[in-house]
């Protein structure tokens, strides 16, 4: 039987909540991996403004939803509508992930699960060393907490172009972690250049070069990076933004997004069904639609 002939009383319904709701491959993610495991479930986009946030959560229980994930502009001002939060959600201030059980709202921030998976192989390298964060919004917050929590570094540069934003989320990881050797720049690459060269890891939270803007980036000046870095980029489309292409350039070790994307979407799989999903696969599946 086909996944739409699979659809009746009992199917569970998952699905992505933002506004607006951008081009995803959650649901393609979501959706395959039903279909591959015979789960009687379906994915779908919804698109909330923010004013019928709590009215769609009410009817998240009405309608018997399994669960959402959530993205911008929700991840945040979400969490006043859980029932109960989880510590890393709590703590970075997003949830990415709601779980129903039994008309109790349940949040997760599964996107630390992507951070530390993907930065996980250079832990030792990590650890008490100097970083620089690029971007102070949502996918910041989860890096900081993942960096601090996970990989002990000891200094923590935030480098955005709105410095009053930067400043906030300085203050809010002095004050939630007890954190405060954080330093914060407005973005202007060319008086970055020295914070980029003396950080062993460097991490772009912004969405500066994801498609179609794929001439963008947050430096365009190839000596920001050396062979000795590491050079992280959240975003996944494209595959190899023209950052991490400059940062290859110098002979850095380079991380795309996909496996942040591929391991948060699983967590959160995981949290809806109890099943596993395929990492490995769905990585192949997913970057084959990407170039
Ligand atoms: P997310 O949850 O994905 O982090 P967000 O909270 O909207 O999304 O944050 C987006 C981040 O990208 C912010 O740091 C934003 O900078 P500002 O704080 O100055 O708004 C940054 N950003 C987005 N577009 C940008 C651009 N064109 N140039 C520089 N920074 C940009």
């Amino acid at each position: 039987m086909n996944f739409i002939e699979n659809i009746d009383y009992t199917t569970k319904i998952v699905g992505i909540i933002g506004h607006p709701i951008k081009h995803s491959f959650s649901p393609r993610m979501h959706n395959l991996t039903f279909q591959s495991q015979g789960l009687n479930y379906i994915y779908l986009p919804f698109d909330v403004p923010p004013s019928q946030l709590g009215e769609s959560l009410k009817a998240m229980g009405t309608l018997g939803i399994r669960g959402l994930n959530v993205t911008l502009p929700h991840k945040e001002k979400i969490i006043q509508y859980m029932d109960h939060v989880s510590e890393e959600a709590s703590t970075v201030g997003a949830v990415n992930t709601v779980v129903n059980e039994g008309n109790q709202l349940f949040g997760y921030n599964t996107d630390v699960n992507g951070i530390v998976e993907s930065l996980f192989p250079y832990k030792e390298d990590l650890i008490k060393s100097t970083v620089t964060v690029i971007g102070a919004g949502g996918a910041a917050r989860g890096v900081l907490y993942s960096l601090i929590r996970n990989f002990k570094v000891s200094k923590i540069n935030i480098v955005n172009r709105t410095e009053e934003r930067s400043e906030s989320l300085k203050d809010y990881f002095k004050d939630k972690m007890h954190f405060d050797n954080i330093a914060t720049y407005e973005m202007m690459p060319r008086e970055n250049l020295e914070l980029y060269k003396s950080s062993k890891l460097i991490v772009n939270t912004t969405s500066v070069g994801l498609f179609p803007n794929t001439d963008d980036s947050p430096t365009d000046l190839a000596e920001s990076f050396n062979s000795s870095q590491i050079v992280f980029d959240l975003i996944y489309n494209p595959l190899k933004t023209k950052f991490i292409e400059l940062a290859e350039s110098q002979g850095a070790t380079v991380i795309n997004g996909l496996k942040m994307f591929i391991v948060q979407g699983a967590r959160s799989f995981e949290l809806w069904t109890g099943n596993k999903m395929d990492i490995d696969s769905m990585s192949k599946e997913i970057s084959d639609l990407l170039v």
